[in-house]
């Protein structure tokens, strides 16, 4: 507190505070009976990071005879979304309730939690139980909670939880409660948020999607839910203040998506206008959930191989809600049977014949459909949703589509329960379970999968953050990180970024408080000594810019790349804060993971996942490896384009990655793709002109002309860098060869200029001499030849890099399968695709393409076929039938 810089954004916050409550004045905590209580604090406080008020619950009249203590948390991560309510918290070491008088009917109660060190009590001791009660009812929300190990398993700094209860009569109780199992817990609680909203669940009655007969699952409006995923699917993250009705977060659906088979995104028509239909009242959803989707793409082939599949973790052992939303909002569709699908909930059909249309009654009309399903089993467990063409009545299209999906747990009516199962207590340090001395001291940070209690749905708030906040916090961290002694600042301290708190916008879609979260695991230098038996060269691993890469050995047996910086390097300082802010924040399947790093001593040290295989370049040239076969190759092509396409759409805002090639992308033990080091990356462009970035970076070989010459940066820089990579990975030589003819130096002007003569195939890796199936190699070459384009705007996005490679494996293994069909096969009339199937006069014929349209840029894809089912901009990632 006695910081003065943040006595000066408190100042700052006061007035912001008092503008916009003139500004707004019906933002009135408790004229729409919505509540917000920001405990600890003894004032109305905000705005928060949507813009709105806060009471302090000090002589709230909802905390009657007011017991525990009112703390201010001692660092600011800066992860915060705003410092209302997550700075102060209240604290219980016995039992309290807070009361309110609601009038009856159901409402969503939002805990806000920011697990740090208040004063004297240390996160590691919060462990502890919420109740909601009501004079006709009781409902444990969370039992042993700890939220600091949820935020961490979720990288998150801060996490809110959203329930939904139906108060019948009096008032709603919330009782914190400490753990009675560990000694010395306590309960705490930053914020509280009550909205009321309308009966949202129980109709229409769902269905039980058991598989067999799907029968009727009425929902007694008692229940209580707990939310734990809600996806715009298609879309963007939307933030509480774009969903007004009842400030709902949404995220967006890109990282639950499985396996490469993602389908295509896309937006409404512009003539289209979303309608909201009688049985379908305004408030279920907003607007931008309907009026973007997915569907499974354009090649009805490709749509009969796969299953568009989402996978969410959650708690077994209880029934959830699932509710699809619906809108078809492209054209041509607009009467029934032309697009009619299969839903599958847990690998059981939910639904047959889903015809939007047929529900919604158009065009632009919306629909939602709900469905219960009972996850049986134990600990946390993945529920399944797939969406697959149903032929029964021979559609016109063979695809699927969805805008929106909910998932909330029910109530265990035989608890009154919605806790899930936590991770096991510590032992208490004075007393061992077993009564055995030295029993394990409580790790608050234990890297371990996303706590039961909390499920995906704090992760909503990743999203809703916004990752260009990032790139604010990064332009600052450029300049903080850098100390007069030429040493960099240790990241808690860093007071710049603090300074973020008061930059707050109300536009919609460029929230400017800062980011989820460091709360990776903090390393000792001591714990790091050992873990690589004192930095011996005998765990090398490898030596790069940053400095040397070592094996280490954690927790007893984890394997870890520890990359331990140069503190001499100047560089390395912001490229050190600038790995972990991103890498905390974004968790995919082709990203490595950061799980940890040390700053003692003024080391900068960065713990990974070790990547058993290394890095992709040493698979390649310069080694004694046996070589990659070609299927490999374009696994892993796909695998890092997924990881590249994540970071440029997967966020609310794209993150430039700047330094892609060969050594950037690894390989685990089995051979999965991972994109790493992200001490370049950038967030922008298009949003703030300020990126124009003054000094190039990147590596050499790798550069995009256009960058070079304009020093504008922005997403087609990696696509133009990941070509080069192909190119690499088809030739397997270095980006750069200073010792060859001049002409042949570059890569990419070699593979550029072999590929404009049609000779690309005499320089390819002699490995994969008559490997690569002709029309595979046309696809995989155009694609490549596409990513060096000269000028940005004729290359490809990753999107549609990823969907022509997904093409280009397709096309590899069908000839795999049937390879009497390749040989002489001319790569113009590929027996391999057959795009139409059924043959019924449509007279819009949209599927009668060949491969040969399916051009790179997914403009042509959409001139040759209908706009109805190809967006203007496919960022598609088609599916590997063979899929994983
Ligand atoms: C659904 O099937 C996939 C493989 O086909 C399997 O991995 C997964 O566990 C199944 N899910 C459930 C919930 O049964
Ligand atoms: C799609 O999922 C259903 C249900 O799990 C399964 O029966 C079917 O085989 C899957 N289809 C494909 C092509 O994977």
């Amino acid at each position: 507190m006695a910081h003065p810089t943040l006595l000066v954004i408190l100042r700052c916050l006061t007035l912001l505070c008092i503008l916009s409550l003139a500004v707004t004045a019906d933002d009135n905590s408790t004229a729409s009976g919505q509540i917000r209580l920001d405990c600890g604090a003894s004032t109305p406080t905000g705005p928060d990071a949507d813009n709105r008020t806060w009471d302090g619950d000090n002589s709230s009249k909802f905390a009657p005879s007011l017991k525990g203590v009112a703390v201010t948390a001692s660092y600011q991560d800066p992860g915060l979304l705003s410092t209302v309510p997550y700075m102060t918290a209240r604290i219980f070491t016995s039992n309290y309730t807070y009361s309110f008088p609601v009038s009856p009917g159901r409402m969503f109660i939002r805990l806000y939690f920011y697990p740090s060190t208040y004063g004297s009590y240390a996160t590691a001791n919060a462990y502890f139980g919420v109740t909601a009660s009501n004079k006709a009812s009781n409902l444990v929300l969370l039992d042993d909670f700890n939220a600091s190990q949820n935020a961490f398993a979720l990288t998150l700094a801060s996490i809110v939880l959203e329930y939904s209860v139906n108060v019948t009569s009096g008032n709603l109780d919330l009782t914190f409660a400490p753990s009675t199992h560990l000694n010395g817990s306590y309960a705490f609680v930053n914020g509280i948020e009550i909205v009321p909203t309308p009966d949202l669940f129980t109709t229409p009655t769902p269905t039980l999607a058991n598989g067999g007969n799907p029968n009727p699952f009425p929902i007694d409006p008692a229940t209580g839910f707990q939310t734990m995923y809600r996806l715009n699917v298609g879309g963007q993250a939307i933030s509480p203040l774009d969903d007004v009705d009842f400030y709902r977060s949404w995220d967006g659906d890109t990282r639950y998506i499985y396996a490469a088979a993602s389908g295509v995104t896309f937006g409404k028509n512009s003539n289209v206008t979303i309608t909201y239909t009688p049985s379908v009242p305004n408030y279920t959803a907003p607007v931008d959930v309907y009026a973007t989707a997915r569907s499974m793409g354009p090649n009805a082939q490709v749509n009969l191989n796969y299953n568009l599949t989402w996978t969410l973790p959650v708690d077994a052992g209880f029934y959830y809600l699932l509710r699809f939303h619906f809108c078809e909002i492209q054209y041509p569709i607009t009467k029934i049977n032309q697009r009619m699908f299969f839903i599958y909930i847990n690998n059981q059909t939910a639904q047959r014949q889903m015809d939007v249309i047929q529900r919604s009654g158009g065009i632009g009309r919306t629909a939602y459909t709900d469905y219960v399903i009972i996850m049986t089993g134990s600990g946390q467990m993945d529920l399944w949703v797939a969406l697959h063409p149903d032929l029964s009545t021979k559609p016109e299209y063979y695809d699927a589509i969805l805008n929106g999906l909910e998932v909330f747990k029910l109530q265990n009516n035989g608890n009154n329960s919605l806790a899930g199962l936590n991770r096991p207590l510590p032992a208490s340090p004075d007393v061992g379970p077993n009564g055995a001395s030295g029993g394990r001291k409580p790790k608050s940070a234990v890297p371990a999968a996303i706590g039961g209690a909390v499920g995906g749905f704090a992760v909503l708030f990743i999203a809703c953050i916004g990752v260009c906040i990032i790139c604010r916090r990064k332009k600052e961290a450029k300049d903080s990180g850098k100390s007069d002694d030429g040493r960099w600042t240790p990241l808690p301290h860093d007071s710049k970024s603090r300074s973020n708190i008061s930059g707050k916008t109300t536009t919609t879609g460029s929230r400017t408080s800062t980011l989820p979260s460091n709360l990776c695991r903090h390393f000792s230098f001591g714990e790091i000594q050992a873990a690589t038996n004192n930095f011996d060269q005998a765990f090398l691993l490898g030596k790069g810019g940053f400095g040397n890469v070592y094996l280490g050995e954690i927790d007893s047996g984890t394997k870890v790349a520890i990359k331990r910086g140069n503190p001499m390097s100047e560089q390395g300082v912001h490229e050190f804060q600038t790995e972990i802010e991103m890498l905390s924040k974004l968790r995919h399947r082709h990203l490595v993971s950061l799980i940890g790093y040390c700053e003692d001593m003024n080391e900068m040290i960065l713990v990974y996942d070790y990547m058993a295989h290394g890095t992709l370049r040493e698979h390649l040239y310069n080694n004694n490896k046996p070589p990659l076969s070609w299927k490999q190759r374009l696994e892993i092509c796909i695998g890092a384009a997924q990881g590249l396409h994540y970071l440029h759409t997967g966020a609310k805002q794209t993150i430039i990655h700047r330094d892609v090639k060969t050594t950037n992308i690894l390989l685990d033990e089995k051979w999965i793709a991972k994109v790493s080091d992200f001490g370049l990356s950038k967030t922008g462009p298009n949003v703030d002109n300020t990126h124009v970035s003054t000094v190039v970076k990147g590596s050499f070989g790798y550069l995009d002309p256009e960058y070079f010459r304009r020093q504008q940066l922005t997403e087609k820089s990696d696509v133009y860098s990941f070509g080069v990579v192909l190119f690499e990975i088809l030739c397997a030589r270095p980006a750069l060869s200073p010792s060859l003819p001049k002409e042949q130096v570059s890569l990419a002007d070699w593979a550029l200029h072999c590929q404009k003569k049609g000779m690309l195939d005499q320089i390819i890796d002699p490995h994969l001499q008559g490997k690569i199936a002709p029309q595979c190699f046309t696809k995989f070459a155009e694609t490549a030849e596409k990513c060096v384009a000269d000028h940005s705007i004729d290359r490809p996005s990753m999107g549609d890099v990823l969907w022509n490679l997904n093409f280009a494996l397709q096309l590899q293994e069908s000839a795999e399968d049937n390879s009497s069909l390749t040989e002489g096969t001319s790569s113009n009339t590929s027996p391999l695709i057959v795009p139409r199937l059924h043959s019924d006069e449509a007279p819009t014929d949209t599927t009668t393409t060949t491969s040969t349209t399916m051009s790179i840029t997914g403009r042509s894809i959409t001139s040759t076929q209908s706009e109805g089912l190809t967006p203007s901009s496919v960022f598609s990632q088609l599916m590997n039938p063979g899929g994983r």
